[in-house]
């Protein structure tokens, strides 16, 4: 296990130590990256918005698949690149995952803690665009600190809140959402959802919700 997750790090040395032994920790720590491939088809198209330096296409980028990731930070995409690399089956973006809206449709769409930096009404509107990018059978992903009284939720606030104020992740605010009310959204739009905890080793709320989008319509 703690060999797999070396080697998974292991490319980021090329950026620095510093940035290796961050996403060592993150690896190790945080279950969402073992577990996604769980849920993705093994061959299709997947577009993951709010990429970062790239930590979940490194588990997502396989043969079969073609992963696309979507950022609006330069300076991480920049990164994703160097240490991912870019061709047929990979590719970077430097856009809004806002207002996103390629021509085409994905098998998978994953959005991991990368909801709650926006509004209520700004996350009703990415769930709605990322159920019409995905194909008909085709899965959301996705991970966030769930918005629940209790110390866990003010560990995940007070972390966010730290990282945006110190200029670490580039974004607006914080809106931590309620699973409850995003599986009713999702169930109220003819899809199949299924939650379960994501925190792992880490003192944060986090949770997975995967949404089937319907075959029908
Ligand atoms: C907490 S990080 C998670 C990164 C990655 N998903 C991971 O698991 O390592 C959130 C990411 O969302 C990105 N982000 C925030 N607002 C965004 C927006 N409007 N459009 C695109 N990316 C955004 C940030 O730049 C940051 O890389």
């Amino acid at each position: 296990m703690s060999r797999e997750i070396k080697a998974k790090a292991k490319p980021y040395r090329t950026i620095s130590i510093p940035t290796y032994y961050y996403c060592y920790w993150k690896y190790r720590t945080d279950p969402v990256y073992g577990v996604i491939n769980r849920y993705v088809p093994e061959k299709g198209k997947c577009l993951v918005l709010g990429c970062g330096i790239g930590l979940e296409i490194n588990y997502l980028n396989r043969p079969g698949r073609v992963v696309r990731g979507i950022d609006h930070d330069q300076k991480r995409i920049d990164i994703a690149r160097r240490v991912l690399g870019y061709g047929n089956s990979l590719s970077f973006e430097t856009g809004d995952a806002v207002t996103y809206r390629p021509e085409e449709t994905f098998d998978a769409v994953t959005m991991i803690d990368l909801l709650h930096y926006f509004p209520p009404q700004v996350q009703n509107h990415m769930l709605e665009n990322a159920l019409q990018l995905l194909n008909p059978g085709g899965v959301l992903l996705i991970r966030d600190g769930e918005r629940k009284a209790g110390v866990r939720y003010f560990i995940t606030w007070f972390c966010e809140r730290v990282s945006i104020s110190t200029g670490f992740t580039i974004a607006g605010g914080l809106s931590f959402p309620s699973f409850v009310m995003l599986k009713d959204f999702f169930i109220a739009r003819g899809c199949r959802c299924e939650i379960l905890p994501a925190w792992g080793n880490t003192v944060f709320s986090n949770k997975l919700l995967a949404v089937w989008k319907p075959l029908l319509q």
